[in-house]
C-alpha cells in the first residue's frame, strides 16, 4: 500500500528547503516541542497538493482508503468526525430530505441541525444504558418513515457512546423500501470493517457514515474519514465539508491517516484477531463478578451499579491503580481498548480491575431506570440556539426552554434539546447525571 503524503512530507523535511511559507515555525521546533511534528507540518506548497481540491498526492490516498473499505467514496477530515457530520447533513439538505435522528445523538449533530437550521424529527430508543445507549427498533423506525411524506434520511449512531451497535443491515433495508437515505454516525467503529466478517456500516448497507480514525486506530487526534457507497456522493462530499472546514488541514493529521492505510492494508486483521482472543478472556475472568453491556468487543463497558459499584468511585480507583477511563459515571465505565492494545496491557488492566475491585464499596446492584419521553416542542433547535440565552439552577429549570445543549462531553448527548420545554422528567434525569445548571433561552 502506498504512502503518497508521508513520502512526500519525509522528503520535503530532509531536503534542507529554506520555507519561505507558512507556518511560521519553519519546520522548527520550539524548546521542548517534538522536532518531527514540527518538521512534518507543512502547509498547500507545491506537489502537497490541498484537501478541499484534491487531485495528487491526497486523493491518491484517499483512493487507498476507499479501496481498503470498499467504497464508492472515501475522503479525509481533519476535523474530526465532527467535520463529516456537518457535510453528510448539508447534502441531506441539499436534497431537502427530511432529518429522522435516533435520540441518544452526539452533540455535533445538534450543533450542525442548529447551522443548517435543521427541524429534526426524533425516534427514543429502548433504553439500555443510561441517556447513552438503546435498542433501536426497526419498526419505529418503519413506522417514522410510512408517515413521512417528503423523502427523509435516517441519522443513527452506531456504536453508540457504550459500544452497542445498531442492526445497521435491517435499518438499511427499511430505509431502501421507503426511499430514505441511511446516514451512521459511526465515529467509535473505524476499525469494524476488519472483523472476520465486515460490520462497518457501509459493508452493512448505509449510504454515507464517518470514522474517527483518531478514536479506534492508530491516528492522531482530528483524524477521521467521510465514507460513500453512492457514486451520486463522492462529488458532492468535499464541497459540503469545505464550508466548515478550516482553510488549513493539519497535515500531520492528514499523514496519519495515510499511514492508517498500511497499518489496515498489513497488520490490522491480525491485530483485531489477537485482540479479540485477550478481550474474551479479560471479559471471562471478571464473569460472575462483574455485567458487561452488549458492545462491540473493542468497548469494553462495565454495568457497574447492576454489579454492585459505584462506576465513579471505580473509576477513581482504577486512576489510582494506574488506568484512565475513557467514559464513567455512576452506573457506567467505558475502557476502550482498541486494535494497537497488547498482550500486557490486559495483563495490566485485569491487575488494575482486581485491585480496585478489592478496596471498591458493595452496593445494592441496581439498574438505573428512567422513563424518557420526548419533550415538547416550544422552537426551532437554530431559533433557541441563536437567542440570547442564561445558565441558571436545573432545579429552576421547569417550563423554559433548553438553549444550547451544554451536556458534558462526554457524553455530550442530550436529554432535553435546543428549542424543547424542560419539563420535570427531564430535570430528574439532569439530576441523575451530576448536572446542576442548564442553558435557556432569557
Ligand atoms: C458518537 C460520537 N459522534 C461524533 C463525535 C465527534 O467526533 P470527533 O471528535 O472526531 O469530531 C464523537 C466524539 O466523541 C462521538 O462520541
Amino acid at each position: 500500500m502506498t504512502t503518497p503524503i508521508y513520502d512526500f512530507i519525509q522528503k520535503y523535511a530532509s531536503s534542507g528547503t529554506l520555507r519561505c511559507h507558512m507556518p511560521g515555525h519553519k519546520g522548527i521546533a520550539p524548546e521542548g516541542g517534538t522536532k518531527e511534528l514540527y518538521s512534518g507540518d507543512i502547509t498547500e506548497i507545491s506537489g502537497a497538493d490541498s484537501l478541499f481540491e484534491a487531485d495528487d498526492i491526497i486523493a491518491e490516498s484517499e483512493r487507498n482508503m476507499a479501496s481498503l473499505y470498499g467504497t464508492a467514496a472515501t475522503v479525509y477530515s481533519a476535523g474530526g468526525s465532527t467535520l463529516c457530520i456537518q457535510a453528510m447533513l448539508t447534502i441531506m439538505k441539499q436534497e431537502k430530505r427530511r432529518i429522522i435522528a435516533v435520540r441518544n445523538v452526539h452533540r455535533s449533530f445538534l450543533n450542525t441541525a442548529a447551522l443548517l437550521d435543521l427541524d429534526v424529527e426524533w425516534i427514543l430508543p429502548r433504553y439500555t444504558g443510561g441517556i447513552l445507549s438503546g435498542e433501536i427498533e426497526i419498526s419505529a423506525v418503519e413506522e417514522k418513515l410510512r408517515s413521512c411524506e417528503e423523502p427523509a434520511c435516517l441519522y443513527v449512531t452506531s456504536p453508540d457512546y457504550t459500544g452497542r451497535l445498531a442492526d445497521i443491515k435491517g435499518l438499511s433495508a427499511v430505509c431502501r423500501r421507503y426511499g430514505a437515505r441511511l446516514i451512521v454516525d459511526n465515529a467509535h467503529g473505524a476499525h469494524l470493517g476488519f472483523f472476520e466478517e465486515s460490520l462497518h456500516p457501509i459493508a452493512l448497507g448505509a449510504d454515507m457514515c464517518c470514522d474517527s480514525a483518531h478514536k479506534m486506530l492508530p491516528a492522531l487526534t482530528g483524524a477521521a474519514m467521510l465514507h460513500t457507497s453512492r457514486q451520486e456522493y463522492a462529488s458532492l462530499l468535499k464541497p459540503a465539508m469545505s464550508l466548515f472546514a478550516s482553510t488549513s488541514p493539519s497535515y500531520p493529521v492528514m499523514v496519519s491517516l495515510d499511514l492508517c492505510n498500511k497499518y489496515i492494508a498489513g497488520e490490522i486483521r491480525r491485530d483485531i484477531a489477537e485482540n479479540l482472543v485477550h478481550l474474551s478472556r479479560f471479559r471471562e475472568s471478571f464473569s460472575g463478578r462483574l455485567e458487561f453491556a452488549d458492545s462491540e468487543p473493542f468497548h469494553i463497558t462495565v454495568r457497574a451499579s447492576e454489579s454492585g459499584y459505584d462506576g465513579a468511585e471505580l473509576a477513581e480507583l482504577l486512576r489510582k491503580n494506574g488506568v484512565e477511563c475513557e467514559y464513567a459515571d455512576s452506573e457506567l465505565i467505558v475502557l476502550l481498548s482498541s486494535p494497537f492494545f497488547r498482550p500486557e496491557d490486559y495483563a495490566r488492566l485485569s491487575e488494575a480491575l482486581e485491585k480496585s475491585l478489592a478496596s471498591a464499596g458493595r452496593y445494592e446492584k441496581n439498574i438505573r431506570s428512567f422513563s424518557m419521553k420526548l419533550p415538547e416542542k416550544a422552537m426551532r433547535i437554530r431559533e433557541a440556539v441563536f437567542s440570547t440565552t442564561e445558565d441558571i439552577d436545573v432545579e429552576n429549570s421547569e417550563g423554559r426552554i433548553c438553549g444550547a445543549v451544554r451536556v458534558p462531553c462526554p457524553p455530550a448527548v442530550p436529554i432535553a434539546a435546543s428549542g424543547e420545554i424542560i419539563d420535570r422528567n427531564c430535570i430528574n434525569i439532569f439530576k441523575s447525571y451530576g448536572i446542576s445548571t442548564v442553558n435557556v433561552v432569557k
